[in-house]
């Protein structure tokens, strides 16, 4: 590039220092370009350089073609075999997950899986060399499927429309039946479903059947046993409540480690109705098998209760290169009630609780969101249907957070918050929790950087568990210090227990305790309330 560069500036100065007369053969001024170089001296310094121009333009041409054949070839090489190389070591990653293969497999694999990953963390690090000091990385917990091909795995449930519950599995053959069959009663179905399953492929990794069927009518707080195609275990759900109160478990960033799994025996140490999960959830990060293991990690829980989730940037996995586009496995393995809700993506959605008294936005940080853009048509639609009368509590969750103090992605949120703050802000919206940031941070009630008592109260709740650590540092000078209420970086997740109308309570549980432990706590007010709706903006933390 430098030798080119220097070929086309040499040029240029040649062209430069060459008169416009000079191009002509007529006239007195052309003898120099006839050979006379005695009578004309600087003719032949002028020829020389013209000669230098053409012969730099043709050296720069040689070279730009050499430069993209040879560079087209070792990349496309370099392509094939990083596919293959990356291929049987997933292969061998998988296989030693299920305690099969050899040893030595099972070790190269894995050495192939920290070296991939220990490049992206040293590219991430040199691209952002001082954001902020995480933690070391906690090993991964890999869970392991040995069960015959057809059996259901990785099976998780989320809500869909008032009375009807999705329910989600894999299986490795590809020709069981996509059929649940369930009842109030152990053992004894009364019904069954038909839904669809579908497959994707990325390099040549090929997924398992991903099923989707849809039960229902359910009745509301009612517990049913289910099998999957006709082949599982029988499992045990419970359907959300038709009224208050509810109690939402709120976690982002969850991952597969230790400190995951961790969170997961804190959140199932006491009962929830729904968990909300506001994006990044296996950190597969392409490593495909890696959203098998994370499957089968939460089923114990998500096939329990409703698990509703949006999606994070570690969901996204394109590779323009080769042509992946984002969000494949995501859509493909955790399908979310967008279509009944009215929107047109997975990526956002809304859904009812509680018989209408809670309203849930999972909004998409990673779909467009400006001013014309399909979300934020959707999103003005979406509220415009809200009637705080009947519906007095109102969520939003979102992945990159809009208010952040803390060192790690300073301002990653911020174009959202500048297209959409203002629709939540008129729709009263109560509460904005996001993850991203893996720490706990709870903020006042914010209207566009200032405290204002009609605003929501943000909360970013990114400390599931995930193998990049904590992110550590807070900013004490941040522009928005003042409006932070409550800081930590530690494990842990939450829990908003709507308790009536008007009524709800905000926990925040660290992990590192060895019992269950409360270390914020919050009561709030619906913003739907009159007695709220008339005080004056601008109130602080203490009169939420
Ligand atoms: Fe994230």
């Amino acid at each position: 590039a430098a030798t080119v560069a220097a070929a086309h500036g040499a040029c240029q100065v040649s062209c430069y220092l060459k008169p416009r007369s000079a191009m002509s053969t007529e006239g007195p001024s052309s003898s120099w370009l006839r050979g006379d170089t005695r009578k004309k001296p600087t003719a032949f310094l002028l020829r020389a350089l013209l000669f230098i121009c053409v012969a730099f333009r043709v050296a720069a041409a040689l070279i730009r073609v050499s430069y993209h054949v040879a560079a087209g070839s070792v990349l496309g090489v370099a392509r094939v075999l990083f596919a293959a190389a990356n291929e049987r070591c997933l292969r061998g990653m998988d296989r030693a997950a299920l305690g099969r293969g050899s040893f030595f497999v099972g070790a190269v694999a894995n050495s192939w899986r920290v070296l991939m990953q220990g490049l992206a963390s040293l590219m991430f690090l040199c691209a952002r060399a001082d954001e902020y000091v995480r933690q070391p990385p906690s090993p991964l917990v890999l869970t392991a499927h040995d069960k015959p091909a057809a059996h259901p795995q990785q099976v998780h449930i989320s809500t869909v429309g008032r009375n009807k519950m999705r329910i989600s599995w894999v299986t490795d053959d590809r020709n069981t039946p996509s059929v649940v069959e369930y009842g109030e009663s152990r053992g004894n179905y009364t019904a069954s479903a038909t839904g669809d399953q579908a497959t994707y492929k990325y390099f040549f990794y090929e997924s398992g059947a991903i099923h989707h069927v849809t039960i229902g009518p359910l009745a509301p707080g009612t517990t049913y046993h289910y099998r999957c195609g006709k082949a599982g275990d029988e499992l045990t759900l419970r359907t959300p409540p038709a009224s208050l109160p509810l109690e939402l478990v709120v976690i982002g960033d969850l991952g597969q480690t230790r400190w995951t799994a961790s969170t997961l025996a804190h959140i199932g140490g006491a009962d929830y109705d729904m968990l909300l999960l506001p994006g990044d959830l296996s950190y597969a990060d392409t490593q495909q098998p890696l959203w098998d293991s994370f499957g089968r990690l939460v089923q114990p829980l998500a096939s329990a209760r409703p698990w509703m989730v949006t999606e994070g940037n570690h969901e996204a996995e394109a590779l323009p290169v080769v042509g992946f586009a984002p969000f494949v496995a995501y859509n493909a393995r955790w399908r979310m009630p967008h279509e009944e809700s009215g929107s047109a993506s997975n990526l956002y959605y809304s859904f009812d609780a509680a018989g209408g008294a809670a309203h849930v936005v999972m909004l998409g940080s990673y779909a467009e969101f400006e001013e014309g853009s399909a979300q934020r048509a959707w999103l003005e639609r979406d509220l415009a249907g809200v009637d705080r009368r009947r519906t007095p509590w109102l969520l939003v969750l979102l992945h990159a957070p809009w208010y952040n103090t803390n060192q790690a992605h300073q301002g990653e949120g911020e174009a959202m918050r500048a297209a959409m703050e203002a629709l939540l802000y008129e729709a009263r919206v109560d509460v904005v929790f996001s993850g991203h940031v893996h720490a706990y941070e709870r903020f006042t009630r914010i209207y566009d950087n200032e405290a204002d008592g009609r605003g929501p109260m943000y909360i970013t709740i990114g400390d599931g568990g995930n193998r990049e650590g904590l992110a550590l540092k807070f900013l004490e000078d941040h522009k928005s210090a003042h409006l932070s209420v409550f800081q930590e970086a530690s494990f842990g997740h939450g829990r908003l227990r709507i308790v009536d109308e008007t009524s709800a309570v905000w926990t925040w549980h660290r992990n590192d305790d060895e019992y269950a432990t409360v270390r914020d706590e919050v009561w709030l007010e619906s913003l739907a309330s009159p007695k709220l709706s008339m005080a004056a903006a601008g109130r602080q933390d203490e009169e939420l």
